[in-house]
């Protein structure tokens, strides 16, 4: 299968998501945002994942807008932050993000942490900005196994995504292999462990056999594990860097000995670790 920046998955409701997007946790404000989605979409990049937390919807929203590209071109996906959760509270919150965002409507809208009590209402406030038409798919962030039997305990529309924090040191694939058994496409966060792994010394061997640096080798091996993924940069070199994965495949023995990296490292404070889960039951 040959795959390109442009190649997409099918989503359980027959919607298209691109495969490859750019993501802006930590993307600041204003220019460093509106740069960063304006090299993206130069660079070929047609996926953008923000959140409300991330406090740059507004510069997405104008670099998209500044871009010229149809609105229809590029998937938008925005996340309901932990303080909005709840039915109307829900409701509310994407209409402030839509404002901001400058759009009639996003592709992909995210539950993005399974908040307490709240969740189950938050999502049936996404089935109804579903069925209102301003949102193309909706899907969730953050969710354990636990979370996602709950959830299709008390809904029928299942989830197209699961976004969670995947990479080489910690592949989840228990959760993987559930998400895949219910038709949950994964998308994976801080795929290349936000910088802080990437002097892997296996992964630069790696690298120096195709010709590529460490991100890419990750990167590429996360879409060969039919993973989404949305990695972040606000430096056009590297935003151009990490769309520079589609002239290369990494061997069946080389996604084994990626594979065989697996240590069950999170970068992410994670809420199901022993020392937060009281919170998040
Ligand atoms: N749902 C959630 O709870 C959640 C949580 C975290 C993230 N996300 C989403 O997933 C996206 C990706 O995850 P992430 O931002 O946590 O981490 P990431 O994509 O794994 O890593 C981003 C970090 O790596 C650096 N970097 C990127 N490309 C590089 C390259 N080619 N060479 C060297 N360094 C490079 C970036 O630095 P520079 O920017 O300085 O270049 C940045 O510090 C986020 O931006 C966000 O959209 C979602």
């Amino acid at each position: 299968m040959t795959l390109t920046i442009a190649s997409t998955v099918s989503l359980n409701n027959g919607i298209a998501m691109p495969r490859f997007g750019l993501g802006t946790f930590l993307s600041g404000p204003g220019s460093q945002t509106k740069n960063a989605v304006r090299w993206a979409l130069e660079a070929g990049y047609r996926h953008i994942d923000t959140a409300r937390i991330y406090d740059n919807e507004k510069d997405v929203g104008e670099a998209l807008g500044d871009s010229g590209i149809p609105r229809k071109e590029v998937f938008l996906t925005t996340k309901v932050w932990n303080d909005d959760q709840g039915y109307e509270a829900t409701l509310k919150a994407f209409e402030a993000s839509l404002g901001r965002l400058q759009t009639d409507y996003v592709d992909l809208y995210l539950v993005h942490w399974p908040v307490p009590v709240l969740r189950n209402e938050t999502w049936r406030a996404l089935v109804t900005l579903q069925e209102s038409g301003r949102v193309r798919a909706i899907g969730v962030s953050n969710f354990m196994i636990r979370h996602l039997d709950e959830l299709l305990s008390t809904t029928k529309v299942v989830p197209v995504v699961n976004q969670i924090e995947t990479s080489p040191f910690i592949q989840r694939r228990p959760l993987v292999d559930y998400c895949r058994r219910h038709g949950i496409v994964v998308e994976s966060y801080s795929t290349l462990s936000r910088g802080k792994r990437l002097d892997d010394e296996r992964l630069a061997v790696l690298g120096k056999k195709y010709g590529k640096t460490v991100p890419q080798i990750i990167l590429r091996w996360a879409l060969q594990s039919a993973i989404v993924i949305i990695p972040k940069s606000v430096h056009r070199e590297r935003i151009i860097e990490n769309a520079a994965i589609f002239d290369f495949e990494i061997s069946t023995a080389d996604m084994a000995a990626i594979d065989a990296l697996d240590e069950n490292c999170s970068i992410m404070p994670a809420p199901w670790e022993p020392e937060t889960s009281a919170m998040w039951r």
